[in-house]
């Protein structure tokens, strides 16, 4: 099974960032492949809403091509997706909101007899900001993703108002770990496993990926002293 963590925030080691590895570490303990890309790493044109035209149509894959192109594939290619982003302004951050606008391509296979490509997929969501909005942010994420035919997980939000301190929100880590277990699970359980869709509340499972997540952006700050801002998933 593969997950995909899609991070709306252009600081790699932001709190957006924080939360999304804590989920996609809890998705790996449970089994699957995980990968992490950012909207901000290339040009994502904005959606010129060929659904209205007769040609060209909208349909998968979209019409440009930018990297845009590239994530909607391994949107396409993954059982799970986890949405990270900032609060900006009560809703996801720009460059999100753009992609997500394009997934239109994905969910409108309906206009061509066959099912939303989006049907079926498991997806959480996660927002973290410094004030205001983050449960609107998500609520936002998660009901136009149902929207498409994605199922919702149980306990699939996590969101934190600590910002950059994100990662010491310990109601917010856990939440973020539990997307992506629950994910993992209900994954299997679609591919016809049997599994049990519980929260599970583990201070050392907690402390364990706190930990691993330090380390990592450790890592990053000293990539960074470089002059290297990239992530990647070959980095988790
Ligand atoms: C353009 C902009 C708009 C923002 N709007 C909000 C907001 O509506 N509510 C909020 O809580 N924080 C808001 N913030 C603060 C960010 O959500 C906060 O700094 C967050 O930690 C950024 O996530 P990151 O650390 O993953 O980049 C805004 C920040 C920016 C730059």
């Amino acid at each position: 099974m593969k997950v995909l963590g899609i991070l709306g925030s252009p600081h790699k080691d932001g709190g957006s960032a924080q939360l999304l590895l804590a989920a996609l570490k809890g998705a790996q303990r449970e089994g699957s492949k995980i990968e992490l890309v950012s909207v901000y790493d290339g040009e994502i044109k904005p959606c010129i809403g060929c659904i209205h035209n007769e040609d060209p149509n909208c349909k998968f894959p979209c019409i440009f091509e930018d990297y845009g192109k590239i994530l909607l594939e391994k949107i396409y290619q993954a059982d799970g997706i986890i949405f990270s982003t900032p609060v900006y302004w009560f809703a996801p951050s720009g460059p999100l909101k753009i992609l997500i606008d394009r997934m239109t391509c994905l969910e409108n296979m309906v206009a061509y007899g066959e099912p939303s490509y989006m049907e079926g997929k498991v997806v959480g969501a996660i927002a973290v900001g410094a004030d205001e909005g983050a449960v609107l942010t998500t609520g936002y994420l998660i009901t136009t993703m149902s929207s498409m035919g994605a199922i919702i997980p149980p306990w699939g939000i996590a969101y934190s108002l600590k910002s950059k301190n994100a990662i010491r929100d310990d109601k917010a880590l856990m939440d973020a770990i539990n997307i992506g277990l629950l994910m993992a699970k209900l994954i299997a359980i679609l591919k016809g496993e049997k599994r049990n869709l519980t929260f599970i509340d583990d201070k050392n499972l907690l402390e364990e990926i706190r930990k691993e997540i330090f380390q990592e952006l450790k890592q990053f700050e000293v990539k960074e002293n470089y002059g290297k801002r990239t992530i990647s998933g070959s980095r988790i």
